[in-house]
């Protein structure tokens, strides 16, 4: 009889190590799962049914609307870990990869820029950016912005004492700013603000379709007008840079500007609305808040962190995986539930307080690895002006109507309010 070496099972012929991960593997792949994403109960914290995503740290599984069971990160470290293994593909258009809602399954075969694209073509496209986008760059706007928010609580102090924050302060400020260093003219939008709106949660499978084709038109036209009348905003510069100089093509640029465009008003514009509402249902931490404003730069990473308004990144495995004694199988969906991971214990003591006194900044509400939020320097800015300036401006600021009342974003898109009444 030939003898089976201890190292290896008789059953299988794997190592105990590789054996236990097969198994668990495969335990984990027939788990009831939960299904995702689901609504928020409370605006600010995740949804109550992932409990058991919690529990089940640092991976579990999770159905999609579609039944398709796949894996959703929820451990910090492993998450960090995986969000910059190459392994994991950001390709929307590749056949495995998971769709959270039916329309995003409707519109996959279209090309997002840079969040959908792996490298090496992500980091050509990423390189084009970054110099706009760096600490110094964006140091040089703030007084820009300032203005804007000063503009913009000015108009609501001459129409209160009441407003509707997210159409007359949250949206705005990061709309113009945008807007601003784009070089689009803000007086469109209302256009590009509902196209927004149609590609993140518009309720029919055309929606997504319908919107990107406006906005490509949009900005087709917008760079021919450009082209023969150039002015200074970056789309300016990188039709000079980039488009002139045959390094981009003309569909590249109109998916690099809209997908800056997008990002750049609809995420900042839900972390104010969201920020503003938590630190009125947090009144102490407010208080705080106020009597040491030096706080705001660690206060907004912590609402970053606490809020997780973009809750669930997408990937598919291209490779086997192994991870946390568990394999990642090729063309398997991989999501990370940015809600979850940013309220893991080993990263964050006390992860469901809000606290402005905790170290916070390794959180992953811009993501992490090569498609790290490239606005994230704009978005700190301007939430910490925007926040520091409204609660200065409006000391009495309140909810003018009861808090569960109040109607929040649904959870298959970027969390948010869609309303918020305040009076001062
Ligand atoms: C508080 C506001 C914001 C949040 C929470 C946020 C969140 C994120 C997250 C989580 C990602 C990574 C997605 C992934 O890995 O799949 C991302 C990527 C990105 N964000 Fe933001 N974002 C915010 C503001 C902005 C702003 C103001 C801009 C302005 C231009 C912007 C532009 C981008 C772009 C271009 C990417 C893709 C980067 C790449 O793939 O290389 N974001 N953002």
């Amino acid at each position: 009889m030939t003898e089976i070496p201890l190292t290896q099972s008789p059953a299988t012929g794997l190592s105990p190590a590789a054996e236990l991960s097969a198994v668990r593997s495969a335990a984990t792949r027939i788990q009831p799962s939960v299904a995702f994403p689901q609504d928020r109960t409370c605006p600010y914290h995740p949804p109550a049914a992932y409990a058991p995503l919690r529990e089940g740290r640092p991976l579990s599984r999770i159905s999609l609307f579609d039944g398709r069971g796949v894996w959703v990160v929820t451990g910090h470290a492993v998450a960090r870990e995986l969000l910059a293994d190459p392994r994991l593909s950001s390709d929307r258009t590749l056949p495995a990869f998971p769709a959270v809602t039916e329309r995003f399954a409707a519109s996959r075969n279209r090309r997002v820029a840079l969040l959908g694209v792996d490298d090496p073509e992500h980091h050509v496209q990423r390189r084009m950016l970054v110099p706009s986008f760096t600490l110094k760059r964006i140091g040089a706007l703030r007084p820009g912005i300032q203005e804007t928010v000063d503009r913009l609580l000015d108009r609501m102090a001459e129409q209160g004492p009441s407003a509707e924050l997210v159409n007359d302060f949250a949206l705005p400020v990061p709309s113009m700013v945008i807007c601003a260093l784009l070089g689009v003219p803000y007086g469109d939008h209302d256009f590009f603000e509902a196209q927004s709106r149609r590609l993140l949660r518009g309720p029919a499978a055309a929606d997504i379709e319908e919107a990107r084709d406006q906005l490509d038109a949009y900005f087709d036209s917008l760079i021919d007008r450009k082209q023969k009348d150039p002015g200074d905003g970056l789309l300016d510069e990188l039709i000079h840079d980039q488009l002139r100089e045959g390094r981009a093509d003309r569909e590249e640029l109109i998916a690099l500007a809209t997908i800056l465009l997008v990002a750049g008003h609809e995420t900042t514009a839900n972390m104010i609305s969201l920020g503003t509402f938590t630190l009125l249902r947090h009144p102490e931490q407010l208080a705080e808040l106020r009597a040491e404003p030096a706080l705001m730069p660690a206060a907004v990473e912590e609402l970053l962190r606490f809020l997780s308004i973009a809750d669930g990144l997408l990937r598919v495995a291209t490779e086997d995986i192994e991870v946390a004694g568990t394999t990642i199988r090729e063309d398997e969906g991989v999501v990370f539930s940015t809600s979850v991971i940013n309220r893991d214990e080993h990263a964050f003591p006390e992860p469901d307080a809000l606290d402005w006194r905790r170290s916070a900044r390794h959180h992953v509400a811009f993501g992490f690895g090569v498609h790290q939020c490239l606005g994230q320097n704009l978005a700190r800015a301007e939430m910490e002006i925007a926040l520091l300036s409204l609660f200065d401006r409006f000391p009495g600021l309140r909810l003018a109507a009861p808090a569960d009342a109040i109607a929040f974003k649904p959870g298959d898109t970027i969390q948010g309010m869609l309303e918020l009444p305040v009076t001062w």
